[in-house]
C-alpha cells in the first residue's frame, strides 16, 4: 500500500508538467526591436519557427520601443540567437532552460504543509475543497455558489464575502484565473478571502469593509485549462473547448466577452493563443461570469487577477479612446500602485490597456464597463519576466501581501464614493 502510494507520487512528480520534457532546453528571451528591420525579423521567425509569445500575445501586436519576451524551442535557440546578433537586435535571455524552472517548481510542491498552505499553488481538486471548508468553517462572513459548470463539466465556484446584514451592500466582484498558466492569480483569491476572514474583528479596514461591502470572488474561472496546466502543459492559456474543424483546443478567456468582441488584438484561427471563439461568449466558463454580473446590480468595482508585468489596467483596451471617467480611474490606478509598492517597493506601471500593454477587444474588464460598472481594473501581478508565468512560491507571500494594499485602497474608495 504504502508502496504504491509513493508510487503513484512519484509518476504525478514526474508526468506532471511535461510528460515528455516538453520545454526542456527551451528559452525564454527578451527582444528589444529599435526599427523596422528588427519588426519584420520577429514577424518572419513567428512564421518559419515555432515561437510562443508571452508578453505581447502575437506577432502582429509587436511594436518598436517596446520589449518582447518569446519562448523559443531548445531546437531553434541557437539559430534565433545567432539570427539576432546578426541584425544588430538586442536581447536578454530571460529563462535559460524553462523545463528546468517548471521542474523547480514541481519538486517542491510536496514539502511542508499542515492545513492549507497558502504560500503553494494548489491544484484544482485542493483548491475546489477549499472553498467549501473556508465557507462551512465561516457562515458569518462567506457563502459558495455554483455559478456554471465548465467545458469538461468541473463546477466554477463563486464565494461571497461579507457580514451579511439583510440589505444589499454595494458589491466589488473579483476574479481570477482566467487564463490558466497565471498561477499566481488564483493564489491571490485565495490568499484575500484567507485575510478577510482572519483578520475581520481586528482589523479596522478589513472589518470596515467586510462590515459595508460584499466581495464576490471566484478563485478560478478556467478550471479545464487550470487543470490542464497541472496534467498536461504548464504553459497552457486559454480554456480547454474543442473547435470544430480545426484540431487546434481551447478559446482565449479573455477575448470571449461582448466587447467589440474580436475587433481588435484577437484571432480569429483556433490555433492562436488569443483565438476570440466561435461568438461572444462562447465559452461557457466566460457565459457563467458574465450572466452573474448581469444578475447583480450592485457591482461597483470589478477586479481580474493575471500575470504577468506588474501592471495596473483600466478601460478600454478594444480602442485608444479614454473612459469618460478616465481621469478618476487614472488617479485611483496610482493611488492603488502607490499603496502596493509602499510594502517591498516593488514598481507597477498603470493606465489605459490599450495605451499601457496593447489594444484588444473582448477583454472582461471593458465589458464590466460598458455593463456600467464605472471601476474595472486588471492587475498584472508580478514579476517583470525573470519567471514569468512560472513565478516560483517563495514569491506567493510578498506578492499577495503588497496586492492587498492595492486592492484594500480601491475597495475602500468605492466604500467612500457612491453612486
Ligand atoms: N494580459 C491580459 C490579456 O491579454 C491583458 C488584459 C487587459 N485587458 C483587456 N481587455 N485586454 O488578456
Ligand atoms: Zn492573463
Amino acid at each position: 500500500m504504502m508502496d504504491g502510494l509513493l508510487l503513484l507520487g512519484f509518476v504525478a512528480a514526474v508526468s506532471v508538467g511535461s510528460p515528455v520534457g516538453r520545454y526542456a532546453g527551451d528559452k525564454v528571451l527578451r527582444l528589444k526591436p529599435e526599427n523596422e528591420q528588427h519588426l519584420q525579423f520577429i514577424r518572419n521567425l513567428a512564421r518559419i519557427v515555432k515561437i510562443d509569445f508571452w508578453q505581447p500575445h502575437s506577432a502582429e501586436l509587436v511594436t518598436t520601443n517596446r520589449s518582447v519576451d518569446l519562448r523559443v524551442t531548445a531546437d531553434r535557440a541557437s539559430d534565433v540567437q545567432t539570427g539576432l546578433e546578426e541584425i544588430g537586435l538586442k536581447y536578454d535571455v530571460l529563462i535559460e532552460n524553462v523545463q528546468n524552472l517548471i521542474e523547480k517548481q514541481f519538486d517542491q510542491k510536496e514539502t511542508g504543509s499542515s492545513g492549507y498552505n497558502y504560500e503553494k499553488y494548489h491544484r484544482w481538486d485542493e483548491i475546489q475543497s477549499w472553498t467549501a471548508n473556508i465557507a462551512d468553517e465561516n457562515p458569518r462572513l462567506i457563502s459558495r455558489f455554483e455559478i456554471g459548470r465548465s467545458y469538461e463539466g468541473r463546477a466554477i465556484y463563486l464565494l461571497r464575502v461579507g457580514k451579511r446584514t439583510g440589505s444589499v451592500k454595494p458589491t466589488i466582484f473579483m476574479d481570477c484565473g482566467i487564463h490558466a498558466r497565471e498561477w499566481i492569480s488564483p493564489a491571490f483569491c485565495q490568499w484575500f478571502v484567507k485575510e478577510a476572514v482572519k483578520t475581520y474583528g481586528c482589523n479596522s479596514t478589513m472589518t470596515t469593509l467586510l462590515n459595508k461591502l460584499d466581495f464576490l470572488v471566484v478563485p478560478v474561472i478556467n478550471v479545464d485549462g487550470y487543470v490542464y496546466s497541472w496534467t498536461k502543459d504548464r504553459l497552457w492559456r486559454k480554456t480547454r473547448s474543442r473547435n470544430p474543424g480545426s484540431n487546434c483546443v481551447g478559446t482565449d478567456p479573455n477575448r470571449n466577452f461582448d466587447a467589440k468582441w474580436c475587433s481588435i488584438g484577437a484571432s480569429r484561427n483556433p490555433c492562436d493563443e488569443t483565438y476570440c471563439g466561435s461568438h461572444a461568449e462562447s465559452e461557457k466558463e466566460v457565459k457563467a461570469v458574465a450572466d452573474i454580473m448581469r444578475r447583480y446590480y450592485a457591482i461597483k468595482a470589478y477586479l481580474t487577477i493575471h500575470s504577468y508585468s506588474q501592471m495596473c489596467l483600466f478601460p478600454y483596451s478594444y480602442t485608444y479612446s479614454l473612459t469618460p471617467n478616465y481621469k478618476e480611474l487614472n488617479t485611483m490606478a496610482w493611488n492603488a500602485v502607490q499603496a502596493l509598492s509602499s510594502l517591498y517597493g516593488t514598481q507597477y506601471i498603470y493606465g489605459p490597456a490599450a495605451i499601457t500593454i496593447y489594444p484588444s477587444a473582448g477583454g472582461s474588464d471593458d465589458w464590466a464597463y460598458d455593463l456600467g460598472i464605472k471601476y474595472p481594473f486588471t492587475f498584472e501581478l508580478r514579476d517583470t519576466g525573470k519567471c514569468g508565468f512560472l513565478l516560483p512560491e517563495s514569491q506567493i507571500r510578498p506578492t499577495c501581501e503588497e496586492t492587498m494594499l492595492a486592492i484594500n485602497y480601491i475597495a475602500t474608495y468605492v466604500l467612500n464614493n457612491p453612486y
